[in-house]
C-alpha cells in the first residue's frame, strides 16, 4: 500500500509520472479512471486551496469524496485519531486525505496500513502536494531543466510545512536553495542562509515567498507586520527589472509577504500554482489509488 507523508515516499520515476501525467491532464481532462472510489477527507486545520483542490482532483476523476469536519466530529467527544481513522476505514474508502497540527498525524495513520493516507499539510514537518505542485510549476517553467537553478525561501521558514517539503524536494532535484529569515525565523540548517534577500536578488531566479506566521513565535520578533514586510515583503521597488518567478504557497498576506503591485504582475506564479495544484492532485491520487495498486497486484 503506497502512502503520502512526504516526497520521499515518491521515487524519481514516480515523480516523472505524476509531472508527466499533469502535464497531460492540463492539455485535455481524462476520463473517469477513478469512477467507484471514495476518498474521505478530515482536516483538523483550515484550508482553501487543498482541501477544494483535492475535491475538483477527486471530482474530475469521478471520485467520490465524502469531508468529515472534525469540529463536529466524535474527535471533540474523546474518540482518538486513530479510532476516527479506523471507523473512517471500516466504510472502505480507497484514501483518506489528512491535515493535522501534529507532524507526525500522517504517518501514524499510515503505519495502521488500512487505506492509502495522503499528508494534506501536517505541522512544520511535510505539505508533500504542496511540494509537487510548486516543483511541476518550475519544471513547466524552465522545461525541465531545474539542475542549478537557484532558489530563494524567504520568510517564516522554521514554521512552514511548506518549506521544509520544498527543501527536501528541490535538493533531489539539483536545485540550489538559500534559505532568507530573520534568524528566529531560520530552521537548523545545511544550507546557505541569509538575514536580507538584497544579498542575492541579483542570482536568484525563483523567490518562494511564505506567509509570515508571527502569531506562532513566543517571543515577539518584530513590533508588528509592518516592520516584517519593510524588510521582507516582495515589492516591485525590490524585483525592479530583474526577471526573478514569484511564488506563495497561500494564503498570502497582501502587503506583507507580497504587494499589490507584484500580485498583479506576470512574473507572480501564485494563480498558476493554485491551477497546477489541481492536475498535480489528479495524478497524485492516480498514482496512489490506481498505478500503485496494479503495481502491487503484479
Ligand atoms: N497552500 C495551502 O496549504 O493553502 P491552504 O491552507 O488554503 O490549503
Amino acid at each position: 500500500m503506497q502512502h503520502l507523508v512526504d516526497t520521499d515516499q515518491l521515487s524519481r520515476e514516480q515523480i516523472h509520472s505524476i509531472f508527466e501525467d499533469t502535464r497531460r491532464f492540463k492539455e485535455k481532462l481524462p476520463p473517469p479512471l477513478l469512477s467507484g472510489k471514495l476518498l474521505f477527507t478530515l482536516f483538523f486545520e483550515a484550508s482553501t486551496r487543498t482541501r477544494s483542490s483535492f475535491e475538483v482532483a477527486a471530482k474530475r476523476l469521478g471520485a467520490e469524496i465524502v469531508h468529515l469536519d472534525p469540529s463536529r466530529s466524535s474527535t471533540k467527544k474523546g474518540e482518538t485519531l486513530e479510532d476516527t481513522f479506523a471507523n473512517l476505514c471500516a466504510m472502505e474508502p480507497d484514501g483518506v486525505i489528512i491535515r493535522h497540527s501534529e507532524n507526525d498525524s500522517p504517518s501514524r495513520l499510515a503505519e495502521m496500513e488500512m487505506v492509502p493516507v495522503i499528508n494534506a499539510g501536517a505541522g512544520n514537518y511535510a505539505h508533500p502536494t504542496q511540494a509537487l505542485l510548486d516543483l511541476y510549476t518550475l519544471w513547466e517553467w524552465f522545461e525541465g531543466d531545474l539542475e542549478g537553478r537557484k532558489v530563494a525561501i524567504v520568510g517564516d521558514i522554521v514554521n512552514s510545512r511548506v518549506a521544509a517539503s520544498d527543501i527536501r524536494l528541490f535538493g533531489r532535484f539539483g536545485m540550489d536553495l538559500h534559505l532568507v529569515a530573520p534568524k528566529p525565523f531560520m530552521p537548523v540548517t545545511d544550507l546557505p542562509r541569509h538575514e536580507r534577500i538584497e544579498e542575492i536578488l541579483d542570482e536568484v531566479e525563483v523567490i518562494i515567498s511564505l506567509r509570515a506566521q508571527l502569531e506562532r513565535h513566543k517571543k515577539p520578533i518584530f513590533d508588528d507586520y509592518a516592520e516584517y514586510a519593510r524588510h521582507y515583503c516582495i515589492t516591485e521597488e525590490l524585483l525592479d527589472d530583474r526577471g526573478i518567478l514569484v511564488m506563495h504557497p497561500g494564503p498570502v498576506m497582501r502587503n506583507i509577504d507580497i504587494s499589490d503591485e507584484i500580485l498583479d504582475d506576470p512574473r507572480c506564479m501564485v494563480m498558476d500554482q493554485v491551477r497546477n495544484g489541481v492536475y498535480v492532485r489528479m495524478a497524485v491520487l492516480k498514482l496512489l489509488l490506481l498505478d500503485a495498486n496494479n503495481f502491487y497486484r503484479l
